[in-house]
């Protein structure tokens, strides 16, 4: 009967230095798609909700033209993108007249608030949140939605110019209190 390392030659020592080989072959290349993916990732960031903008709190740089003004009649709303394809906002003419844009990102579970004509609801918890500074006012959502500033310019447009920084019911942003702490949820 023939020896087995007859049977199978094969040299342990150049198995093992192939083994190392590819190992580190594969090493190389899960490095270079981790450090691409990142490169990507930080290529098309977009601020974390309530980040600080880099610039004074709303930067310019990633203004979005909207629709004309005039387009707007006091209760109308209109949707648009403004980051990027995914980033939902909606821009309202309050029964006021005055324009107003937020994300469309409910601060609950992160469905999509709609505008009713004076409030905007969200429907899948029946969540409301007040038009002039977006505090929740009714519903569980207990977080104010994120605004976006917003500019009428001189040839009519309204851009959206950046985040507005979080209202808060004590701090100097708040121009209103918030409706829920005076005890008067509508
Ligand atoms: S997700 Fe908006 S109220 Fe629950």
């Amino acid at each position: 009967m023939a020896h087995w390392k007859d049977a199978f030659p094969i040299d342990l020592a150049e198995e093992s230095r192939h083994s190392r080989r590819e190992f580190a072959r594969f090493l190389a290349l899960v490095s270079a798609g981790f450090t691409a993916g990142i490169g990507y990732l930080w290529a098309r960031r977009t601020p974390l909700e309530g980040a600080p903008e880099s610039e004074g709190g709303a930067g310019h740089d990633h203004a979005v033209a909207i629709c004309a003004a005039s387009d707007l009649r006091p209760g109308q709303s209109r949707l648009f993108a403004f980051r990027d394809p995914h980033d939902k906002c909606i821009l309202v003419r309050t029964p006021h007249g005055a324009l107003k844009a937020y994300r469309q990102t409910c601060t609950h579970l992160g469905c999509a608030v709609r505008w009713d004509g004076a409030r905007l609801e969200c429907p899948c918890h029946v969540g409301f949140f007040e038009v002039e500074q977006g505090f929740p006012v009714q519903g569980p959502p207990s977080r104010p939605l994120g605004g976006i500033a917003l500019e009428v310019r001189e040839d009519g447009m309204v851009w959206a110019l950046g985040d507005l920084p979080k209202p808060n019911a004590t701090g100097s942003v708040a121009a209103l209190p918030c409706p829920r702490e005076k005890g008067g949820a509508a």
